[in-house]
């Protein structure tokens, strides 16, 4: 196992009940920071956001911000999520885009959002469970199934979260 700030950021986000991940977008895709977190291999395979609540926030100057909220919002699916909303924002470099009113309203209106689904613990959006099901349980499972010594933790990790209750 890597020792890096991969486990860390993935333990904390286990214990959440929410996550909100904004990130800038950078020749037309999300920073290679971040590809780097997701490639570490936690958020699809063990389910990691399995029933949280998400938000996805990006920046941009010019072009392409909703390929970033495309790319956050696919891996929140695969990984389980309840999806509350997006923020693309379009804002010049080195700015800082809660200087705006309209800004802070956008933001302060999808984070309500956020918390009024937690509160009433909502299911999110019917058709995106349905893709959700379908990826995980034709695609992902079996798959986990078949090379089940080499995802010892991954399954481990889906009984300890009610993600599977019988054999994998
Ligand atoms: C290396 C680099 C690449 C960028 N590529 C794009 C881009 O493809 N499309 C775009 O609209 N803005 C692009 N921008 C502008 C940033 O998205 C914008 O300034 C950013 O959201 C500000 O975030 P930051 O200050 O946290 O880096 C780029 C900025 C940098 C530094």
């Amino acid at each position: 196992m890597l020792k890096d700030d991969a486990e860390n950021i993935s333990g904390r986000i286990a214990e959440a009940d929410a996550l909100i991940v904004g990130a800038p977008t950078y020749a037309s895709s999300i920073p290679g920071q971040m590809k780097t977190l997701i490639d570490r291999g936690h958020f699809v395979m063990e389910q990691l956001l399995h029933g949280k609540y998400t938000l996805s926030i990006a920046t941009y100057e010019n072009a392409d911000g909703g390929a970033v909220i495309k790319s956050l919002n696919k891996l929140f699916l695969y990984s389980g999520a309840v999806l509350c909303g997006n923020l693309c924002i379009k804002t010049g470099f080195n700015t800082n885009p809660l200087d705006l009113r309209s800004t802070r309203d956008r933001v302060r209106r999808q984070t309500e959002k956020l918390c009024r689904m937690i509160r009433k613990k909502k299911k999110g959006n019917a058709l995106l469970r349905v893709i959700h099901h379908v990826v995980f349980h034709i695609g992902i499972r079996p798959f986990v199934k078949k090379h089940q010594r080499k995802f010892a933790g991954v399954i481990a990790h889906w009984r300890d979260r009610g993600i599977v209750h019988d054999a994998v």
